[in-house]
């Protein structure tokens, strides 16, 4: 019986997220509609056709819990509604839904490592004794040193200082992150129990699916082992233990049990890329965040090799790569682009360094075309698409980060990447808010007049042109049905592949330009070619107009390598 009779759609169809642009909404500096200067519900929902005119196929929304914000929304306190600061539970109903007819899926996060040291859970365990059932939701233990006032062990937070604080009645409770973020213990029942209810109270909500925060840190050791530098992948006292597979394979069978599947999507910062894939097997999560791309350097050598590690990794589990270039944890990529040394995209890695943002924007914009041709899924995280830098001046009493906080401002932290989009006009706050006003949760830098999307959209020269066109010929899949990448000598300063019989992407990192196919017609690019040559820092995709031609490289003019090879290069 055909997949209509049945009243369900085509398998290809059921696999939307096998090739989706997922672009990240980062709530409270999207929009903000009631003039309180924080983004909000109201301000997505208003915004929701530029969303749909941009091309993205399902939105990803950050945290919109009840939150103290201690850590911008990543410590809840109830995971079953939305934070009155920026909307309602049914407001949140009604936007899955306008989204949906726009053509746009939606993903909620769920974080289940830890919750906020508000939920009623801690409220509850801080409030009974050491030893009671309240505590044995977390992790509550002893003391070392002659009058426990030492940590149990020397676990160290994510962000920065021990793993470790100490409850009133001096018993210590475990936080891989802040101190407001106390680590659930998943070998409690209530734990999976809780978790799975609210996968079902959201899939019922219609979200098609749910980014799973700190994905390989939920199970620890209960022996408390101290990290060893020398051990074995899957032995670490608390990242990638094996028992959490058994968690995502229960979370697969729930999500398949819905009407039409919802999809899993892990935060899972792994180096290993076979440990990675192990998450990605077909009764367990259907994609993970790429990390390892998004931190790779602005070089041929590792990019390439990035790429063909993911895509290798990936296969055997016939899991789909994705493609990430930033979210709200890491540097903008015009800013991290833009630095003599690309290779981190961690801030505290970088205070202080010189930065090129012309450079940044150009390599930033040749990144993007590259990440959408890949196959696979690809996220886009907002203001990306406007190619805002990295906002690197707050002043510290508008800091919100506790990286920043945690480290005695050393680590500049995250909240340069999180300050409120600019939609148009000439001074703050770029219509962000109606009210002119408004005090922002965090200050708009006053040189972002011509990023706003107005500006922008009139030029179609700029970032935002570059995404719109880009993500519609992605969609036209002019690659025909051919997943597979198939790469092209193009020498070491080039990344050059094709797709299907008619499709290639080439990037050129080096001085020296290449020379494209005589029978090859220009898509997109990048940046400006030069006539038939490809510029460096510039990323070009070509269709062959005939079926006679390849894209192999023109002859005796191409040696880009060679020449790079001798001098500074790029
Ligand atoms: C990863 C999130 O992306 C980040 O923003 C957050 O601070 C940590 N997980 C802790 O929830
Ligand atoms: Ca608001």
């Amino acid at each position: 019986m055909s997949a209509a009779l049945l009243g369900r759609e085509p398998e290809h169809t059921l696999a939307w997220w096998r090739d989706a642009v997922v672009y990240q909404v980062y709530v409270r500096s999207f929009g903000d509609a009631n003039g309180d200067g924080i983004g909000d519900l109201a301000g997505v929902r208003e915004r929701l056709p530029y969303l749909a005119a941009l091309g993205v196929d399902a939105l990803w929304f950050n945290p919109w819990y009840p939150s103290p914000l201690a850590d911008a929304g990543y410590d809840i306190t109830d995971y079953r509604s939305i934070d009155p600061v920026i909307g309602t539970l049914s407001e949140a109903e009604r936007l899955i839904a306008e989204a949906r007819e726009l053509g746009m899926r939606t993903i909620v996060d769920i974080v289940p490592n830890h919750v906020s040291s508000q939920h009623p859970w801690f409220r509850d365990a801080l409030a009974s004794p050491p030893g009671s059932a309240a505590r044995e939701r977390f992790w509550f233990r002893p003391g070392a040193g002659a009058m426990g006032e030492l940590p149990p062990n020397g676990w160290q937070s994510i962000f920065g200082g021990s793993a470790w604080s100490r409850a009133g009645d001096g018993e210590w409770y475990l936080h891989l992150f802040a101190p407001e973020q106390p680590d659930l213990n998943w070998e409690h029942p209530d734990v999976w129990a809780e978790h799975e209810g609210i996968l079902r109270f959201w899939f019922e909500r219609g979200v098609a699916g749910v980014r799973i925060d700190s994905a390989a840190l939920l199970v620890k050791d209960p022996r408390l082992s101290e990290e060893r530098p020398d051990a074995e992948p899957g032995d670490h006292p608390f990242v990638d233990r094996d028992q959490l597979h058994e968690i995502y394979r229960r979370w697969r069978a729930i999500a398949d049990g819905c009407d039409e599947p919802r999809v899993l999507i892990g935060e899972v910062w792994l180096p290993d890329a076979d440990r990675f894939a192990r998450y990605l097997r077909p009764d367990e999560l259907h994609t993970a965040f790429n990390f390892d791309f998004l931190a790779c350097p602005w070089e041929p050598g590792p990019m390439r090799a990035s790429i063909q590690s993911a895509l290798s990794a990936h296969a055997p589990v016939d899991a789909p790569a994705t493609w990430v270039l930033s979210n709200h944890d890491v540097t903008r990529p015009v800013t991290r682009y833009g630095r003599a040394d690309t290779s981190f995209a961690f801030e505290s890695k970088r205070v202080g360094t010189p930065t090129d943002l012309n450079r940044g924007r150009r390599r930033a914009r040749a990144a993007a075309l590259l990440a959408m041709a890949l196959p696979g899924s690809m996220y886009i995280y907002q203001g990306e698409e406007l190619g805002l830098p990295e906002v690197e001046d707050i002043p510290p009493d508008r800091r919100q980060d506790p990286m920043w906080l945690r480290s005695g401002g050393v680590d500049p932290g995250r909240d340069g990447c999180r300050v409120p989009l600019p939609w148009s006009g000439d001074k703050p706050p770029y219509g962000f808010s109606p009210n002119e006003q408004a005090e922002l949760w965090l200050e708009q830098p006053t040189d972002w007049s011509p990023l706003s999307v107005a500006a922008q959209s009139a030029d179609p020269g700029s970032m935002l042109s570059l995404y719109r066109t880009g993500l519609h010929v992605r969609r036209e899949a002019p690659w025909g049905s051919g997943a597979e990448l198939r790469w092209l000598p193009y020498g070491e300063q080039v990344i050059a592949f094709a797709r299907g019989d008619r499709f290639a992407c080439i990037v050129n990192f080096g001085r020296e330009p290449v020379e494209l196919p005589r029978d090859a017609m220009p898509l997109v690019a990048s940046s400006e070619l030069r006539g038939s040559s490809l510029p460096q820092d510039t990323t070009v995709w070509l269709y062959l107009s005939t079926n006679r031609a390849t894209f192999e490289p023109e002859p005796n003019r191409t040696d880009n390598h060679n020449e790079n090879d001798r001098g500074e290069g790029r």
